[in-house]
């Protein structure tokens, strides 16, 4: 903890990258641990294009209870961490693998969404994406004007991530001294291989994690922990 201190001190560039972990003390759950299941279903069996063609009731019946999950929480004190710590380095990125706002919420300016927004729709035949801050989309699955289906504008397995956001998080990345892994199984690609990327090009990085994941042997610290309670005593 001492020594990363010091290194978040000397820090000119550094970039975040946080995955579900870091919203679990929130109250909103993560994909890969016990209470990440909806029903029997994994999210590897929802998150896809072809789960969405056999069935868009069923995966909008999953984001509508993620919704009802999210539009009951808030920020916690990793995510306001996170945000102060944006205003004390003088260049900084946050990249989220997280679809739920949280970040936003809690006062972070300049948000990476690798994942794309659950609070946004985007139609499977004209594209048009708009806002739909609904706690529950009723009448499943929903229609566009153009009669097309709407499906969340989220990234889904075996989907590109947005090209200008990913640029921009492997710019952030190389240019940054620091990189700091929060709470992120660290095995979905490409988000995962920010961290290589970030050794490659010379920076330090920092993982938080309640467990080690596939990065934590190449890291340079690892700190073990919740990252509600570890990110506000790094950041004091
Ligand atoms: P996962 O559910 O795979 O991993 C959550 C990670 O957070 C695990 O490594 C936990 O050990 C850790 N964790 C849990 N509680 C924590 C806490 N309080 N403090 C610190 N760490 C904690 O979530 P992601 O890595 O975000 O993508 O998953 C990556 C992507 O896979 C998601 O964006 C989503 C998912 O499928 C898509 O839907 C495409």
């Amino acid at each position: 903890m001492h020594s990363v201190r010091q290194w978040l001190a000397e820090a000119r560039s550094v970039a975040v990258l946080t995955g579900a972990g870091v919203s679990a003390e929130s109250g909103v759950p993560t994909f890969r641990d016990a209470n990440g299941l909806w029903k029997q279903y994994r999210v590897q069996d929802l998150a896809t294009q072809s789960a969405f063609a056999r069935d868009p009731k069923l995966v909008w019946e999953w984001y509508n209870w993620r919704r009802s999950v999210l539009a009951e929480v808030k920020p916690n004190p990793g995510h306001y961490a996170l945000a102060k710590l944006e205003k004390r380095i003088p260049k900084f990125a946050l990249i989220t693998q997280n679809v739920d706002g949280l970040h936003e919420l809690a006062g972070s300016r300049h948000v990476l969404r690798l994942h794309g927004s659950i609070w946004e729709v985007r139609c499977i035949a004209c594209a048009r994406q708009s806002v739909d801050l609904r706690v529950s989309i009723p009448d499943l699955p929903p229609i566009c004007e153009c009669g097309g289906l709407l499906r969340p504008a989220v990234v889904w397995f075996g989907e590109p991530l947005p090209r200008d956001v990913w640029r921009a998080a492997e710019a952030a990345v190389q240019a940054s001294d620091l990189l700091l892994v929060i709470g992120t199984s660290a095995v979905v690609y490409p988000a995962a291989g920010l961290a290589q990327l970030a050794k490659s090009s010379g920076a330090r990085v920092v993982e938080i994690n309640l467990a080690k994941t596939p990065i934590t042997s190449e890291i340079d610290e690892f700190l073990q922990g919740p990252s509600g309670e570890l990110l506000p005593r790094l950041i004091a």
